[in-house]
C-alpha cells in the first residue's frame, strides 16, 4: 500500500490500485475515457517521485522528460507527489470548416487549427468537449495535401462527445483538440512492401489516412484495404474507394457487410477475417494495420500474426471506449 499526493491532499491507494481510479474515488473531476492506456485523455504530471515504466507507454520522449504519465495505467509502488496536466499548454483551438454525413450514423468533421499542428494521417487526436471531457478521433487526412484535419466521428446513443459533435458543432465555431498521437501511421522507407489495411466502422478514418499517405508518396507495393460494416448503407466511403482502386493500380478495395442481403460487387458478404487470409495468405514481408471495434481487432491480430505477420509490422488502433472493457 502507498499514497499519492494531489493538490497537496495525501490519499492512500489500495494494492494494485491506480492513480486514476483513486482519485475519482475521491470524488476528482479527472478527464478519462478508455482506462486503458489508449486515450491519453488522463495525462498527468509527477512533481515528485518515480513514474512506472507502463504509465509511459506510449508517451512522447518529450512529455516523458516532462514527468506525464497516464493515471489510468499507473499502479505506483512508492509515494508519488503529482498535478494535472495544464491543459492550456496542451490544447489548441480549431475551427470547424466542414460537418457533413457520410452515412446513416458517421458524419465528417475538418477542422484548421489555430496553431501549426503536426500529425501523421492515421493518428489520432483528442477533441475536448469540456475542461475534463475529451474523447480520441482517428485522422483521416494528409498533412501535405489536405488544408485541414478531417475526422470521422460514429454518433453514439447517449454518447456525450459524439452527440455534441452531431448536433451541437457547426461550421465555423472552434472546438479544443489536442495533439495527435499513436503509431499507426505509413513510414517511409520501404515503398516495395505489401500493406494490409482492415477495420470495421470508423476504423476506416485512419487506414484511409494510411492508404492515402502512401499513395500520395508514390508506394509501388500493393495496398489492400478492408472494409467490414453491418450494412451496405454502413459502407460510408464505398464510392471514394471504389474510385480510389480504379485510380491506382496498386490499391486494392474490399468492402465485408455482415447483413449482406443487397450485396453487389466488390461487396462480399464473407468476414474480415476470411478475405484477410485470402488477401495475404503469406504475411510475413508485410505491413498490416487494423483499426477499429477492440474484438474485432485483437482477433485479427492474433491470426495475422499466427499466419507468419511479424508483430513489429502490426500497428492496431482499437477503439476503446469507456464500455470496452
Ligand atoms: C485510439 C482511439 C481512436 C478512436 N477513433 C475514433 C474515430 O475515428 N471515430 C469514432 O467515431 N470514434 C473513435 N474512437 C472512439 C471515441 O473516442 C469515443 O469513445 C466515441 O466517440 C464515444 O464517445 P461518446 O462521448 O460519444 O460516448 P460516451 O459518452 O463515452 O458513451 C456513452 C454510452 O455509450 C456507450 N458506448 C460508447 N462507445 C460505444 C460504442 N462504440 N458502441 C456501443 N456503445 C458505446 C458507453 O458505454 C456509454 O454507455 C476512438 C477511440 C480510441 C481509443
Ligand atoms: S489513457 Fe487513461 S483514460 Fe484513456
Amino acid at each position: 500500500m502507498t499514497f499519492i499526493v494531489f493538490d497537496d491532499q495525501k490519499i492512500e491507494l489500495s494494492d494494485g490500485q491506480t492513480v486514476l481510479s483513486a482519485l475519482l474515488d475521491q470524488g476528482f473531476d479527472i478527464p478519462n475515457s478508455c482506462q486503458a492506456g489508449a486515450c491519453q485523455t488522463c495525462m498527468m504530471q509527477v512533481k515528485e517521485g518515480e513514474i512506472p515504466a507502463k504509465a509511459q507507454a506510449g508517451l512522447k520522449d518529450t512529455l516523458k522528460a516532462q514527468g506525464y504519465f497516464l493515471a489510468c495505467n499507473c499502479t505506483p509502488q512508492k509515494p508519488l507527489n503529482i498535478t494535472a496536466c495544464n491543459a492550456a499548454k496542451m490544447r489548441t483551438s480549431a475551427k470547424v470548416v466542414a460537418h457533413d454525413a457520410l452515412g446513416t450514423d458517421v458524419m465528417r468533421l475538418r477542422v484548421k487549427p489555430a496553431e501549426p499542428f503536426t500529425y501523421h494521417p492515421g493518428q489520432y487526436l483528442t477533441i475536448w468537449k469540456t475542461e475534463t471531457i475529451g474523447r480520441s478521433y482517428s485522422i483521416a487526412s494528409v498533412a501535405d495535401f489536405d488544408h485541414y484535419v478531417e475526422l470521422h466521428i460514429r454518433r453514439v446513443k447517449n454518447g456525450v462527445v459524439s452527440r455534441w459533435l452531431y448536433d451541437n458543432v457547426a461550421v465555423g465555431e472552434s472546438i479544443q483538440i489536442q495533439q495527435a498521437t499513436g503509431n499507426c501511421f505509413y513510414t517511409h522507407g520501404n515503398p516495395e512492401q505489401n500493406i494490409l489495411l482492415a477495420g470495421t466502422g470508423t476504423g476506416l478514418a485512419p487506414l484511409i489516412g494510411v492508404a492515402r499517405d502512401a499513395l500520395q508518396h508514390d508506394h509501388s507495393g500493393a495496398i489492400h484495404l478492408i472494409h467490414g460494416a453491418s450494412t451496405v448503407d454502413d459502407l460510408y466511403m464505398h464510392q471514394t474507394l471504389v474510385k480510389m482502386a480504379q485510380l491506382y493500380s496498386n490499391f486494392y478495395y474490399y468492402a465485408c457487410v455482415r447483413k449482406a442481403e443487397r450485396v453487389s460487387l466488390p461487396v462480399t458478404g464473407e468476414s474480415i477475417q476470411t478475405i484477410m487470409m485470402s488477401v495475404a495468405a503469406v504475411p510475413a514481408q508485410w505491413k498490416v494495420y487494423l483499426c477499429g471495434g477492440p474484438n474485432m481487432v485483437s482477433s485479427l491480430k492474433k491470426a495475422i500474426f499466427l499466419a507468419g505477420a511479424s508483430m513489429k509490422n502490426i500497428y492496431s488502433d482499437p477503439f476503446i471506449t469507456s464500455h470496452s472493457s
